[in-house]
């Protein structure tokens, strides 16, 4: 059995139509500009460039973005799961937009856009298996929270607070599968790291990758991170004495799939085995010396849009999560972009030299 025949959820295209309108309804409408929906705190835009050495890869992966040695320039968003202080546990987020990317596009309005994204996190597994589990888990938190949209951020952080929120939780622990959600939820946002750029990351949901499936992990050149700053940006501080002495490098590898069992596609709760199927390096991110934290990175940052549906068909983005983000991202993002009255264009190169 391979991933084409794994069975897809029955209730997965409500349960997406779920998730969306609770996602739209739970923006922060606050003050502008409005933020993204989740993820919204950056540590900071940072240029590079991506190396693709595709000689480690079986003959029919090498597609697409990795058909052959090549460099794309880029840029990075570092960004925390929810925290607006960085002392805090989260989970964090490296997004990675590749610039300069010839060839049509998976999103039909935006086919002719030169970007491809790889979003990753600091975790290998995400803590939910599809849409159908998703949308009742993510309605009860709703609802717990009252539906309040800018306590979102913070109140994964009170799970365990308050009698409503635990009233939510209880019935959700009568859930096999939300239950191990609850327990890699926890795992997940439990991370301090010292630095975004000696933390190790993961797609966590799989990818084509021509006939075979892969999961992505970025993984940084060295773990020695600058002394830890006691301040709420401590990230970026620690970004910041790193790119303002020298570059910061990550091995970009992909992990093929093993088999549908051990493997799966449709389940991204599931870690796939390192000793079953390692991760083979095929680029490096070089993230050269820069002055990264300026009002106008900050701003050209604020204003982009994150997918994995940003790609080339060679790398479509696989499984139940993915086929959720691909609706969910694109709403919460136009409607942010909308709310802001700034125009949702991807960018090229040329904007990014401008900065
Ligand atoms: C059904 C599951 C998911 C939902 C509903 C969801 C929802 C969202 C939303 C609404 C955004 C903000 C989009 C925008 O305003 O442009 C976002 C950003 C993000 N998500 Fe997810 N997400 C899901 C799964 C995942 C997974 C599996 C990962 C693991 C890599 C992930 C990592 C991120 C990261 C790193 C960002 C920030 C991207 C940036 O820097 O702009 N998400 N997510």
């Amino acid at each position: 059995m391979n991933h084409q025949d794994e069975p897809i959820p029955a209730g997965e295209a409500e349960a997406i139509r779920k998730v969306v309108g609770l996602s739209l309804k739970m923006l922060d409408r606050g003050p502008k500009p409005v933020p993204r929906g989740q993820h919204p705190k950056a540590h900071g835009m940072v240029r590079a460039e991506f190396v693709v050495d595709p000689s480690g890869l079986p003959p029919e992966c090498r597609v697409g973005l990795f058909a052959e040695a090549k460099t794309f320039p880029a840029v990075v968003r570092f960004s925390n799961g929810a925290q607006t202080d960085d002392r805090k546990p989260d989970v964090h987020g490296m997004a990675i937009k590749l610039l300069g990317v010839e060839g049509v596009k998976l999103i039909p309005e935006e086919r002719d856009a030169t970007t491809h994204d790889f979003i990753l996190i600091d975790d290998p597994v995400f803590f939910i298996p599809d849409a159908v589990v998703y949308a009742p888990f993510f309605e009860a938190f709703a609802k717990a929270k009252g539906d309040v949209p800018s306590t979102l951020r913070s109140a994964l952080f009170l799970l365990p607070k308050g009698p409503r929120m635990l009233a939510a939780l209880l019935s959700l622990y009568y859930a096999p599968r939300a239950f191990k959600g609850l327990g890699l939820l926890t795992r997940a946002l439990s991370k301090k790291p010292d630095s975004p750029l000696t933390s190790r990351f993961w797609s966590t949901t799989p990818y084509r990758l021509g006939p075979r499936a892969v999961k992505y992990s970025a993984i940084p050149a060295t773990t020695e991170a600058p002394p830890r700053a006691d301040s709420q940006d401590l990230l970026r501080l620690a970004m910041k004495s790193t790119l303002d002495r020298g570059e910061a490098v990550f091995t970009f590898a992909v992990q093929l799939q093993a088999d549908a069992t051990s493997t799966p596609v449709e389940d991204p709760t599931v870690e796939w085995d390192e000793k079953r199927s390692k991760f083979i390096p095929i680029a490096r991110l070089v993230i050269p010396r820069q002055e990264f934290d300026t009002e106008s990175r900050r701003t050209f940052c604020e204003h982009l849009s994150f997918t994995p549906w940003h790609a080339l068909p060679e790398h479509e983005p696989l499984g139940g999560i993915n086929r959720t983000r691909r609706a969910v991202y694109q709403a919460v993002s136009a409607e942010r972009h909308r709310l802001n009255d700034k125009p949702r264009i991807e960018p090229t190169l040329a904007d990014v030299e401008k900065l």
